[in-house]
């Protein structure tokens, strides 16, 4: 156990467990005041809701008939007393460096929503971000939060196959892109992957393009617009939309258990209340930090804890474009070292990537700034949770460690470090209104230590509303499990403290380096694949990336197996999917290990992965059939 600094604890917002439970109490009691408080004192309201919340399951309205508007909570109401604090400290991959403060952003986000509205766009209409981690992407979230133009931002690593599926669901007419951004030295054409998915979107009307690398793109007549053109020759005053507390802010594509993403939407009230109250919970933000989450705006990290969290709270927040590595494997520590970070927010993956590369490089550089660490995405490992808090925190500074989902909005379970004692690889304990409990396949409460599912009993302010044009896959994938109870899909145990061990997924969703994953959308790629006759795709433990991708195969007739066919295959998932879907391994099989019923046996093909069993040479055809026949019975349901 790491009880927290007692320096720390001094000052920080929540600074005793004792005051943690009692905050804990009182949302418990009372939901209805807490949150009108909370909400009151975070976030600033137009007009005033009539009741806290409406909660009719599994469908939840937060501070009901109330106006807000994130831009505004993000920058207006900072103004007076935080105009020229920085707001993004941005370092591009070469280099390049801006820094921004809040009455300069708010400058661009007023410019550029005027150029939404002469454009014709207002509240109610759709927009896909598809941008760089650079401060334009920001630009663009806000401006469109600021006119209620709903958005979904697309991972810059998506395939031009993800994006026309998200284009085509969301039916958006408009599209902010940018000629490409850079990772490790390279150019990644954006521009050029969005003309052809929009070769099939002929919904989209405006594509508007920034100039980021200045490589060659193809402006399309009619439909291509440069940026920086058109902010030219936009006002700088731009008043924010007053908008009804439940007006859809965001909505973002996650990996479900079928081939089809889901578009989780998030809705403008709840959301800001709950992502800022947490800036101070778990992060402590304090006036003069630092805050950088490495997080791309492509995810709900992003979302939360890079844009609408740290603004919304008036942090300044460092944004960097590129990859960790590039040009060396200390860029990330030079950025702390350089803009004196003081809360540092990654991935377990990234950190286990940062470890392999030695002490020496964290060595060379001055991170006395540091205060507070996180990590979030995937379980932790102790002994990368140890290396962290000696190598990185040299044993000062405390680790929250965040459990939550694209789906909760924000961060659910998570150490508060002024108050929590931690355990290394635990999220520890819930926050204040979350009511988490691991339950049995019936819901009833599990005994201490034992595994089960974990369930949120009841709403919070920032979780999902609906999935995006689906209300009923919405209620089939979340609340029937356990009916009219939100199931995670993760298993979990407690401990006699009542701390939370996260497990990982219960589902058919892989974790890959933090991203979510379904088993199914890699699969349905392959048998797209003219040679794959049926796939069956399991993820796989990895030292670094914790999951990875691992397809079992079979060919059709005149196919043969091998290493370039493998290679090939594995090509066509990055194609079709984004470069982080790219399999670890392909596996070639004679058949598929199958009930009677037909299903194939994934726990099996599970377990082959992980033990080892049957041979991984590509080259030579596995018999899994054996394999199926033995644990056949075993599996018959
Ligand atoms: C996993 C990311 C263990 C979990 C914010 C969850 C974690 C999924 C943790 C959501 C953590 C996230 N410890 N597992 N601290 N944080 N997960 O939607 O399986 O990309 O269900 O949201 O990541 O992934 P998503």
């Amino acid at each position: 156990m790491y009880p927290p600094p007692a320096e720390f604890a001094s000052r920080a917002h929540v600074g005793s467990l004792e005051a943690y439970g009692e905050l804990y109490r009182r949302a418990a009691e009372h939901p209805e005041e807490f949150w009108a408080e909370m909400a009151a004192r975070e976030v600033h309201w137009f007009e005033q809701w009539n009741h806290a919340f409406e909660w009719h399951p599994p469908f939840v309205k937060w501070f009901v008939g109330a106006k807000t508007n994130a831009s505004y909570n993000c920058l207006d109401r900072h103004l007076a007393g935080r105009g020229s604090k920085p707001a993004i400290i941005f370092e591009g991959e070469p280099g390049d460096e801006r820094i921004w403060t809040y009455r300069e952003l708010h400058g661009h986000v007023c410019r550029f929503a005027n150029v939404l509205k002469s454009r014709g766009y207002k509240a109610g209409d759709r927009a896909i971000i598809y941008m760089p981690m650079v401060p334009e992407a920001v630009v663009a979230m806000l401006a469109c939060a600021r006119l209620g133009i709903t958005h979904s931002v697309v991972f810059g690593g998506f395939s031009a196959e993800a994006l026309k599926a998200r284009i085509q669901d969301l039916d958006a007419h408009l599209v902010l892109t940018a000629d490409g951004g850079w990772r490790r030295g390279r150019e990644v054409r954006l521009k050029e992957a969005a003309d052809e998915a929009l070769a099939d979107c002929p919904g989209v009307r405006d594509v508007i393009v920034l100039k980021r690398t200045g490589g060659t793109v193809e402006m399309k007549q009619g439909r291509d617009l440069w940026w920086h053109e058109l902010e030219a020759g936009a006002e700088a005053e731009c008043p924010a939309e007053p908008l009804d507390s439940e007006h859809p802010l965001f909505v973002l594509y996650t990996s479900g258990t079928t081939g089809k993403p889901k578009g989780i939407l998030h809705t403008t009230g709840g959301y800001l209340t709950y992502v800022t109250c947490t800036m101070k919970w778990v992060f402590d933000l304090k006036e003069e930090d630092v805050f950088w989450c490495t997080a791309d705006i492509g995810w709900v990290t992003g979302h939360s804890y890079l844009v609408y969290g740290p603004l919304s709270a008036g942090a300044t927040c460092v944004m960097y474009e590129g990859a960790p590595d590039h040009p060396g494997w200390d860029r990330w520590w030079g950025i702390v070292e350089r803009h004196r970070v003081t809360n540092f927010y990654t991935s377990p993956t990234a950190i286990r990537a940062l470890i392999k590369q030695g002490e020496e490089l964290p060595a060379r550089h001055d991170l006395s700034s540091l205060r507070l660490l996180g990590t979030v995405g995937e379980p932790i490992n102790p002994a990368a949770w140890e290396w962290y808090h000696r190598v990185i925190g040299k044993g000062r500074c405390p680790i929250v460690d965040t459990w939550w989902q694209t789906e909760t909005g924000g961060i659910l379970i998570a150490p508060m470090p002024g108050a929590v004692p931690l355990k290394p690889g635990s999220g520890t304990l819930p926050m204040p209104g979350i009511e988490a409990e691991v339950v049995d396949f019936h819901g009833k409460p599990a005994p201490p230590n034992t595994e089960g599912f974990l369930v949120i009993k009841r709403p919070w302010p920032s979780m999902l509303r609906t999935i995006w044009g689906d209300p009923q896959r919405y209620e089939q994938q979340y609340f029937s499990r356990i009916p009219g109870i939100y199931f995670t899909g993760d298993a979990a145990r407690r401990d006699e403290d009542g701390y939370f061990w996260i497990l990982g997924r219960v589902d058919d969703v892989m974790n890959v380096s933090g991203h979510r994953l379904s088993t199914m959308e890699v699969e349905s790629v392959l048998v797209r694949h003219p040679a794959v006759a049926e796939a069956a795709v399991v993820g796989k433990p990895h030292e670094i990336t914790g999951q990875a991708v691992c397809c079992f195969i079979t060919l059709k007739q005149g196919f043969e197996p091998g290493d370039g066919l493998a290679k090939d295959l594995r090509q066509w998932v990055a194609h079709e999917i984004g470069a982080f879907a790219r399999p670890e391994e392909i596996r070639f099989a004679e058949t598929l290990p199958k009930t009677r019923s037909g299903k194939i046996m994934r726990r099996l093909l599970r377990e082959i992965v992980t033990s080892r069993t049957v041979t991984g040479d590509v080259t030579t055809l596995e018999d899994l059939g054996v394999v199926a026949r033995l644990a056949a019975q075993e599996d018959e349901d």
